[in-house]
């Protein structure tokens, strides 16, 4: 069956292999063929392997399924749709019948997983949830791994979205030892968390008490807590960071422009902002751009130094990222 994969040279293959592993981007579906000094190591739909290295190579290839393993598929007669957050499995099914059998198939199936859960609602709200049908299993929490990174997390209580991995990675990449890093829409802490391993002092701020409660978890759990300040506010609300972030993270992509004057007087003298954004594929930046200029010019000089489009986000909309310097004129 034709996989997307990565094509590496043999003698990177590990390395890579395992980079795509911890980035939860390599199937456990399709065997790894070594031929001809290359490796191919298959994907799992919906990866991006370039935000982990852009030079990373994808193609497509005929792989072999693993045969020791039973997979749902098998059992169904039909390939269900379905994605994995820790120990729950997410499938997205209108058919509550249908969803059943799937969740059915699915823990009689070997792929790893203690509890099937439906979307019940889209996500909504302030605090961005979604209600949830739970099909098997017994609850909503779940430890969560990605990039050597731990996330206790409870989806029937606030956001996370796996899909987003390789995305949080490439900006924590950037970020260096002893910056000051302010995530504005911080949930249970998948930028903070790992920007504060990288030696960064983080200060993570969130609407949702819980979400807050889990970020002080994560903190501890991951062994940053020294360098992690979690706080339960509006973020418009929060005081005593005026001038201090060398870094912003913006990702609450419907409304972030609403909270530009805040990111503006959270900005120290350079700082990075991650904006995320909402747009129609016509013209997915300038809004954003616009948005940016009218809040911090002319105190401050811009440079857009990246424009991505992150994912599709519904018909003809994306979900994107502009990384901006803010540099304050003097
Ligand atoms: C799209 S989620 C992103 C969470 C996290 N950064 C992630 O990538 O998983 C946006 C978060 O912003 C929070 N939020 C919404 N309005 C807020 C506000 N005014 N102040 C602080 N946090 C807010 C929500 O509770 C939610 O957890």
């Amino acid at each position: 069956m034709s996989v997307r994969c990565v094509r590496a040279a043999r003698e990177n293959g590990e390395e890579i292999r395992q980079k795509l592993a911890e980035a939860g981007a390599l199937s456990g579906e399709y065997e790894i063929e070594a031929v001809d000094g290359e490796i191919y190591l298959p994907l799992e739909p919906d990866s991006d392997p370039t935000a982990i290295d852009p030079d990373l190579e994808v193609v497509e290839r005929d792989l072999d399924r693993r045969d020791s393993q039973t997979l749902p598929g098998d059992i169904l007669g039909f390939e269900p749709s379905y994605e994995r957050l820790g120990d729950i499995v997410i499938i997205d099914e209108d058919d509550d019948d249908r969803a059943h059998e799937i969740a059915d198939a699915i823990l009689e199936s070997d792929i790893p997983g203690k509890t099937v859960v439906n979307r019940a609602s889209p996500i909504e709200g302030e605090l961005r949830i979604r209600e949830w049908d739970v099909l098997a299993g017994d609850g909503t929490e779940t430890v969560h791994r990605e990039f050597g990174c731990a996330f206790e997390l409870d989806i029937a209580e606030m956001y996370f979205s796996p899909r987003l991995a390789t995305e949080r990675h490439r900006v924590v990449q950037q970020v260096e030892s002893g910056e000051r890093v302010f995530d504005m829409f911080a949930g249970v802490g998948p930028f903070v968390i790992p920007a504060a391993k990288r030696g960064a002092e983080c200060v993570g701020c969130d609407l949702n008490a819980a979400a807050i409660e889990y970020l002080r978890r994560n903190a501890d759990r991951n062994g940053v807590s020294d360098r992690v300040t979690a706080i339960c506010a509006d973020v418009r609300d929060v005081t005593g960071y005026e001038g201090w972030a060398d870094r912003l993270v913006m990702n609450l992509p419907h409304s972030a422009g609403a909270f530009l004057d805040t990111a503006v007087d959270l900005a120290g003298d350079d700082c990075r902002v991650h904006y995320y954004d909402i747009q129609h594929e016509s013209d997915p930046f300038a809004p954003g751009e616009r948005a940016i200029r009218a809040a911090a010019e002319p105190e401050y000089e811009i440079e857009v130094e990246n424009r991505r489009i992150v994912r599709s986000y519904a018909p003809k909309e994306h979900n994107v990222c502009l990384d901006v310097r803010l540099r304050r004129r003097r």
